[in-house]
């Protein structure tokens, strides 16, 4: 969902009708938003977009057909900000991040769309472009990344071989000592790790080693794919904390992909949801955690466990369809207790509701308020 700069400038007030994108983006009716989203306390993000995702596809092929991992999803990132990107298992968080960096392996294969960098589109890059453009332009933590580290090389060796493989052989030791200490510092390690190696790190310690090398070149973007989830809850809020700490630092656009909404609550400044392969919502995080709009992201922050108001988990199965064979129309409709003809016949577009928040569901849509009307009425009666 790809935000264009105050695309409906007299209406971004919450209470504003929303608006549908695209071809039709002035048609605003003249209702107001059935659950008025909170205004948040201001955004971390500027108004200058970095990364701009444009109608991304990516596929896997298998003997079975085409798994459709990413479907056609376009959201943009801005300056110094923070994104959290969520959604169940096999949602294609992770191929969007491959996808960004070209990183896709096959039998995956981009099928088409644009990412664009500080104006540079990243597909056109040939492979001497992009070796260049990984971890100065972008960069990625990957799922799992502790447990990639070279076991047989020094710290500081994994951190130089990112240094170098840019920059050329350094001659001045000294100074490179100096700068792999800064970079120590930025991520709270102590120096005394330089000549270790990995496995006399505490997994905390490893996280922050990656996340070290990640922003070592200070690059435009740094995407962390579930960056502290192999690690217990308390080193993880501190590791995420070290990740927005640096980020602020350095002054690069982070997209965090996790699952614990909590934690994400946390630390980014806009929550992305993703459910098979699609974007659904795209919101303010104060918005989707006081009003999420799309029932997906609903059902996502009604799972949250509470440890006040002990309720029963709201716990349904997960994506249902074969990701070979996606349902027409809506992509939620399987699952959805709203859904009704048309979600089987029309894909619902990206609807602008306020300014950096749109939501991919049919109810939005003005001319199904009444509808709207109900289904709130529903959750507040269920
Ligand atoms: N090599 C592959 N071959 C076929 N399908 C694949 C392959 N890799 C991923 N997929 C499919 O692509 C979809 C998206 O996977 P992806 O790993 O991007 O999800 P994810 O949201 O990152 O999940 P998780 O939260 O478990 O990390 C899933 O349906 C997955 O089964
Ligand atoms: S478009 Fe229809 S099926 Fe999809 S989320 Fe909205 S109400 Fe549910
Ligand atoms: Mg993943």
């Amino acid at each position: 969902m790809a935000e264009q700069r105050n695309p409906h400038p007299k209406s971004n007030s919450p209470l504003d009708p929303p608006v549908r994108r695209g071809a039709s983006h002035k048609e605003g009716g003249t209702s107001t938003l059935p659950f008025p989203p909170r205004r948040g306390k201001g955004l971390g993000g500027g108004d200058r977009v970095v990364l701009s995702v444009d109608n991304l596809r990516i596929h896997y092929a298998t003997p079975q057909g085409d798994v459709i991992a990413v479907s056609d999803i376009s959201f943009d990132l801005y300056e110094g900000e923070t994104l959290g990107l969520v959604g169940e298992s096999g949602c294609g968080k992770s191929t969007t991040a491959y996808g960004i960096l070209q990183l896709v392996q096959p039998p995956g294969y981009i099928v088409h769309g644009s990412i664009q960098v500080d104006g540079t589109e990243v597909l056109n890059l040939d492979e001497e472009e992009l070796r260049k453009f990984r971890w100065t332009g972008l960069s990625l933590i990957p799922q799992g990344a502790m447990n990639s580290l070279n076991p047989t090389m020094r710290v500081k060796d994994q951190i130089i071989d990112v240094i170098e493989s840019h920059e050329g052989k350094q001659t001045d030791k000294e100074a490179l000592r100096e700068r792999i200490f800064e970079l120590f510092q930025n991520v709270g390690l102590p120096n005394r790790i330089y000549n270790m190696y990995p496995h006399e790190l505490s997994g905390g310690m490893k996280q922050r080693v990656c996340i070290a090398m990640g922003v070592a070149l200070h690059p435009t973007v740094v995407i962390a794919d579930e960056a502290t989830s192999a690690l217990d809850v308390v080193v993880q809020r501190i590791v995420a904390q070290t990740l927005v700490k640096v980020k602020d630092e350095i002054g690069v656009s982070l997209i965090v992909i996790g699952h614990d909404m909590g934690l994400l609550a946390q630390i980014v400044d806009r929550i992305a949801v993703m459910y098979a392969g699609k974007m659904v919502e795209i919101a303010p995080v104060e918005n989707v955690y006081a009003n999420p709009l799309h029932p997906y992201t609903q059902l996502l922050i009604d799972s949250i466990p509470s440890i006040k108001e002990r309720k029963p988990l709201k716990i349904t199965e997960g994506i249902t369809h074969d990701p070979r064979n996606p349902p027409s129309g809506c992509i939620f409709r399987l699952r959805c207790p709203f859904a009704w003809e048309r979600c089987a016949e029309v894909e619902p577009p990206p609807i602008y509701v306020e300014d950096k928040h749109e939501v991919a569901c049919h109810l939005y849509d003005e001319q199904f308020e009444e509808r709207r009307t109900n289904a709130l009425a529903s959750l507040a009666n269920p």
